[in-house]
Formats: structure tokens, sequence, C-alpha cells
């Protein structure tokens, strides 16, 4: 069994959190290094101005304290997001918060944005930019106890939105009471107006675009809300989606009754399937993130078809091993040249295989 896999098997047999926690370690002390393979150059894209070497990148909640960058870039990432940060550092929920569903392949976690705050993440990026290449992205979340969500948002985007090569907007953690009533339409009509206003201002050398995390959970009426709001505020990304509230009734793992946020493979074909609905209701003006349940190349390739010129995962990773990058990496390459593509644009929105 080669070493990364008795690594995850040991893992597994801890609690989830400190099995992460292991992880964070590990990688911070460069103990998790896969053999460099280059990435292949049919997978490099250009949006916003930012020359992707993969489309394929580490979903916001992994590296929540900007930790980790440069050691998951080094797996083959073609970005990384860091977050969510929260203006000031918050504990979370109680414990235990993160659960695995094995049989599922999937994870609920319920976790409330714990995170070391904005002072903290501000440092750890001003160190990384000083002496590293390599597009990260910063995920901005809102205080628990904050009266003033738009507030929180807003202070995020003027003291990390010069570190960052983008930013996300995340109104989708389910874990944060009341943060999804931002999704409706008078909520997030001022908060977008206030996050791109402060973004405006920023120099135009450190002025990142505007990415908007959106839930799963939505009816189809929030749906045309939030592509009509996001195409006003001309926001210049969307990324769906984040973790579920639904349980469908095929899980069968033990923490399935657990509270959270659901992600992993149940959650594959529900957001690939709105990826294709957002294209159609922003008229492909809004480049998408498309993430959720992606495990393998087949998956990356079915988000981007259905629209998205980025992709994500996370939980997929807590099953298969930092290996699983570059595996899904070399496949897409595979897999657009069978199907006679020459570069990844090319494919964005074509359409189911
Ligand atoms: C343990 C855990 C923590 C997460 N924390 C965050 C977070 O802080 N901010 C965020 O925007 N998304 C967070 N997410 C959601 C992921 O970024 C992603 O949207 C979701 O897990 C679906 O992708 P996946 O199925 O590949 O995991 C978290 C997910 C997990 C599993």
């Amino acid at each position: 069994m080669p070493l990364d896999r008795i690594f995850l098997a040991l893992l597994h047999r801890l609690d989830p959190e400190r099995a992460h926690g292991l992880t964070i370690a590990a990688l911070r002390a460069g103990l998790v290094t896969p053999p460099p393979r280059a990435p292949d150059p049919i997978l490099a894209s250009t949006l916003w101005g930012l020359r992707f070497p993969t489309p394929l990148g580490l979903a916001a909640g992994f590296d929540k304290n900007a930790m980790v960058m440069k050691a998951m870039l080094g797996l083959g990432f073609g970005f990384v997001e860091v977050g969510s940060v929260t203006p000031r550092p918050q504990s979370g929920n109680a414990k235990p918060r993160i659960f695995r569903l094995p049989e599922d392949g999937a994870v609920i976690n319920r976790l409330g944005f714990n995170n070391e705050g904005q002072a903290a993440a501000e440092a750890r990026l001003e160190a990384f930019r000083a002496g590293q290449a390599g597009i990260v992205g910063v995920n901005l979340g809102q205080n628990k106890d904050s009266d003033d969500a738009a507030a929180d948002y807003v202070s995020g985007v003027s003291s990390l939105g010069p570190l960052a090569d983008y930013l996300v907007i995340n109104v989708s953690s389910p874990n944060t009471p009341g943060l999804r009533a931002l999704q409706g339409r008078a909520a997030l009509e001022d908060l977008l107006t206030r996050v791109t206003a402060v973004r405006d201002a920023l120099p135009s050398t450190h002025r990142p675009p505007l990415v908007l995390k959106i839930a799963p959970d939505l009816s189809a009426a929030d749906k045309e809300d939030i592509a009509g709001v996001a195409l006003a505020a001309r926001i210049d990304g969307l990324a769906r989606s984040h973790t579920t509230l639904a349980r469908p009734d095929h899980l069968t793992g033990r923490h399935r009754g657990e509270a959270g946020g659901l992600s992993g493979r149940p959650l594959f074909g529900p957001s690939t399937a709105v990826l294709s609905e957002f294209t159609s209701l922003t008229g492909g003006k809004i480049p998408l993130i498309g993430i959720g349940g992606v495990a393998s190349a087949a998956d990356a390739y079915a988000k981007i078809r259905a629209g998205a010129c980025l992709v994500q995962l996370y939980s997929a990773l807590i099953y298969h091993g930092p290996g699983l990058v570059s595996e899904i990496t070399h496949g897409l390459a595979d897999l657009l040249r069978r199907d006679g593509f020459s570069s990844i644009g090319e494919a964005v929105g074509c359409g189911q295989t």
C-alpha cells in the first residue's frame, strides 16, 4: 500500500477534526509531497486576467486560516481558496461538528466558521505574497454575533482584498444562523452594493474580482432573484454550491441524521444540474465555479460541460487523499483530447457527454 494510503487509513481511525488538524500539520511540515508532474498545457485558461494552470481548485473550508496555500498548490491544484475568514476570530460550534459518511462518500459539518480572524489571515497572506507565486482566493464570512453582516464583508474586502487574487462573498453556509437570509433579493442587493463600492475603491493594482457563493437549497424564485441581482451588481463570478441541508433518502452512513451541511458525492447531481440552470439564467455572462461532489476527472469534466470555468473540491480529498489532485487533472486532459478539444475553454458549457 502506498504511504499516502496508509496515512489516510490511519487518519480515518481518528475523529475527523483531529485528523484534519494532523493533515494541516503534516502539510505545513512538508511531509505530504506527491511526485511533481507539470500541469498539462491543455488545462490552462485565463479568467479575470489571471492565468489558471489547471481549472481544479481547493474549495473553501480546508485551509480556513491560510496556513497551507503553498503545500496545496504544490499538490497540483490550479488555485486555492482560503477561509471562510471572519473579521474577528471565533471558535465555532460545539464539538463534535464534522462527521464522515464513508458509505456515501459524504461529509456533514456544522463547524460554524471557526477561524483565527482577519488579522491572522492577513499576516499569512502577506508572507505568502512576499515569497510565492500561485492563485489564492479569499473566502469571506461574517461573525456569528455580528449585528451588521454587510459591515463584516465590507471589512473583509478592504483588509484582505488587496492580498487576494479573487474574493468570495459567502452567504451560503448553513451553520451561521441568518446567513442564508442574505441571499434574499433586498438583502443581497444591499450587500453587493456595499461590497462592490469598497472593492472598486481599492487601488487598481489590488482590485480583485468578486465571486458570490450560493447555497444549493434555493427555490426557482430565489435563483432568478440571485441571477438578476448578480447581473445588476456586475458580480465577477458565481460559485455553486455550498453544502446542502437536504438529506437524500439513499444516504446510509450512520451519521446521516446529524445537523449541518452535507457535502461530497450526494451533492454532485443536484449541484451540477443547477450549473446549467445558472448559465441560462445569467445568459452565460457570469463565470461559474462548479463545486459539489467532485471526486474524479469525469466529475470535473461534467461540471465544465455544464458551464463551469473552474471547479473546486474538498470532501473527496478526505476519502481519496492528495494523489487525487493529479489523478483528476491528468484524467481531465485525456477526456478533453478524447472529445477533440484543444483547450479547456472550448469545453465550457458544451452540455452532457
Ligand atoms: C469540513 C468542511 C468545512 C467547510 N467550510 C467552508 C467554509 O468555511 N466556507 C465555505 O465557503 N465553504 C465551506 N465548505 C464548503 C466547501 O467549500 C464546498 O462548497 C462543499 O463542501 C462542496 O464541495 P465538496 O462536495 O467537494 O466537498 C466546507 C466544507 C466542509 C466539508
